[in-house]
């Protein structure tokens, strides 16, 4: 891979090494010493332009299990406050050197513009509301682990779709991968282009849990919603929302997934958060994995190829 700008750029062979690449990459979390050599000399650059908790850290944990040199970059407190353009800011990493840049940008598109000025390889890590690519893979590596496939199963994809760059590059991850999408949720947080997504719509909730293998819940996402979607959060809640009641109606192997951060009391109740079904942890979890093995298969070149021992630092 050169960049990982979106799941579109992917096949299933490609989805299926990642995958694959992270389940071997796992078992280094739980090793005494939490290190292999792989990027040693390497320099990565976490360069985040949007607020973020899980992908951030989860990218650094990744890059320093690697052994990479890791430099991070936040908006605040940089001179993009004195107002440096992206592309000078890039230039200024692409002078000192970096092998790797890790983008998270409230502009879609702006990963992709960033290749046009480096020759450093370009993970996004979430651009405006188009992808999330590392989150769409963890995602599929959760599912798959739990579930032992992707093929065939029954995904619902519930609530804020029109704002989620997650559910963009889940979807797109899932049908490629050749698994069935429900969107599901009011009329009003679907996209306007929804018919060309290849998936099916339904706004009856209810109606379908009995049948699913992973109900997953975005984020209402408040802080993008320039105008008011829905009557009300305990409204929204209450036809929406996951809590037990709905969980106990979903078949006893089903899984309930949230990318995080979640809105408690509103997409998803604190115990249905809480429950065993709920992998919500294990995502995380499984995000390192996945980074270090796009990390891995982007950078580490013959030294790191498919078929050599990953051994401790
Ligand atoms: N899921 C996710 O992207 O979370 P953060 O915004 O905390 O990185």
């Amino acid at each position: 891979m050169d960049d990982l700008l979106s799941i579109e750029d992917l096949d299933a062979g490609m989805i299926t090494r990642i995958l694959d690449t992270a389940e071997g990459l796992k078992d280094i979390a739980v090793r005494p010493i939490k290190k292999v050599p792989v990027l040693r000399g390497r320099t990565v650059c976490n360069l985040f332009y949007e607020d973020s908790t899980r992908t951030r850290i989860s990218f650094e944990v990744a890059e320093k299990r690697l052994s990479a040199d890791v430099i991070n970059f936040s908006a605040k407190g940089s001179s993009v406050s004195k107002g440096e353009s992206l592309k000078d800011t890039a230039l200024t990493l692409q002078a000192m050197g970096v092998d790797a840049i890790v983008i998270r940008h409230s502009s879609s598109g702006a990963p992709r513009r960033l290749t046009e000025w480096v020759d450093a390889k370009v993970l996004n890590a979430g651009d405006g509301w188009h992808q999330h690519p590392t989150q769409a893979l963890l995602d599929l590596f959760t599912i798959r682990e739990r579930m032992g496939r992707l093929e065939g199963l029954n995904v619902a994809i519930c609530g804020d779709v029109v704002h989620s760059r997650v559910a963009r590059s889940l979807v797109q991850g899932l049908r490629i991968m050749g698994a069935e999408v429900t969107l599901v949720g009011p009329p009003t947080l679907m996209p306007a282009q929804v018919d060309s997504w290849d998936v099916t719509v339904s706004h009856d909730l209810d109606g379908m849990l009995a049948d699913l293998d992973v109900c997953y819940l975005l984020r209402v996402q408040n802080e993008r919603m320039a105008e008011q979607f829905f009557p009300s959060v305990r409204e929204y809640a209450r036809i929406w929302g996951m809590d037990i009641d709905r969980l106990e109606v979903m078949p006893d192997h089903a899984i309930v997934m949230h990318p995080g951060p979640m809105n408690r009391g509103v997409e998803i109740s604190a115990d249905v958060a809480d429950a065993e079904q709920a992998v919500i942890v294990d995502q995380v979890t499984n995000g390192v994995a996945v980074r270090m093995a796009c990390l891995y298969l982007m950078l580490g070149g013959e030294q790191a190829g498919a078929d050599s021992e990953v051994t401790p630092a």
